[in-house]
């Protein structure tokens, strides 16, 4: 029988946050507990702080499943690149890391990956036919690319290049707040990536997710796209309902 409850916790570049969700309708069924990450990034904070996080979230729950997602590559259970956490990440065994810090067994996925899935399942890319390209702005650009709501993981598309830069430093969330841009400045910058992701994917919808969604109508109307772009309906919470649902989906 599966599971009707999961835990995910959502590991960012700036915040690690977890909670309890209610797998039949994507709701929270706990607090969302949130702390932030480990200056530095490194291996051995990230999965202590998280042991931490994990004990104060499974308060009160069984030993139902744990989904953990993550900024970066995952293959196979390994991290295998490292754009806002240390570069220690990089070609270590994380998911049996996490394992045996925190004595069970999890799921592990890439975080945009993560939201990509939970938007498919619960959100604005449920039962949307054709390529859905999902990109959160946040600490970085993360990617989840569906085709008939089948995810492709590992996309990285926040890293393409354009104008000779890596593009996720020039139009991350971040990047506005780093260089303190209006809205039409940043969204200037917008219309270049999606522009570019546009000409490379053809895709039918393209969804943005991360927290500053949640102010789309600052800066989505500003863009000119021939594919319709729209907010996603989960937003902070995408991560956390993926992992669980993940985890659910391939028990460890
Ligand atoms: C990482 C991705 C991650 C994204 C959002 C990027 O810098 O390369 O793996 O999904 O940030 O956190």
């Amino acid at each position: 029988m599966s599971s009707t409850t999961a835990i995910g916790i959502d590991i960012g570049g700036t915040g690690i946050k977890g909670a309890v969700v209610d797998l039949a309708t994507g709701a929270l069924l706990s607090d969302r507990i949130k702390v932030p990450t480990p200056t530095g990034g490194r291996p051995g904070d990230i999965i202590d702080t998280t042991r931490r996080l994990l004990e104060t979230v499974s308060v009160g729950t069984a030993n139902i499943p744990v989904g953990i997602c993550f900024p970066a590559v995952v293959k196979r259970g390994h991290t295998m690149s490292a754009a806002n956490v240390s570069e220690e990440w990089i070609g270590l065994a994380a998911e049996d890391m996490f394992e045996a810090s925190l004595g069970r067994s999890i799921h592990f996925v890439n975080d945009a990956d993560a939201a990509g899935y939970a938007e498919a399942q619960y959100g604005a890319a449920q039962g949307v036919a054709g390529v859905v390209l999902l990109t959160t702005l946040g600490t970085g650009i993360g990617s989840a690319l569906l085709n008939d709501g089948v995810l492709v993981p590992n996309t990285e598309v926040g890293h393409i290049e354009i104008d000779g830069s890596d593009y996720e430093k020039k139009a991350a969330y971040s990047a506005k707040e780093r260089d303190d841009l209006s809205w039409t400045k940043w969204a200037g910058r917008l219309q270049k990536y999606y522009s570019a992701l546009e000409r490379l994917f053809s895709p039918d919808l393209f969804i943005v997710g991360g927290g500053v969604s949640k102010h789309h109508r600052e800066f989505l109307p500003l863009l000119q796209l021939g594919t319709p772009i729209i907010p996603a309906v989960h937003r902070n919470n995408a991560g956390i309902l993926g992992a669980a649902a993940l985890a659910v989906k391939n028990p460890g």
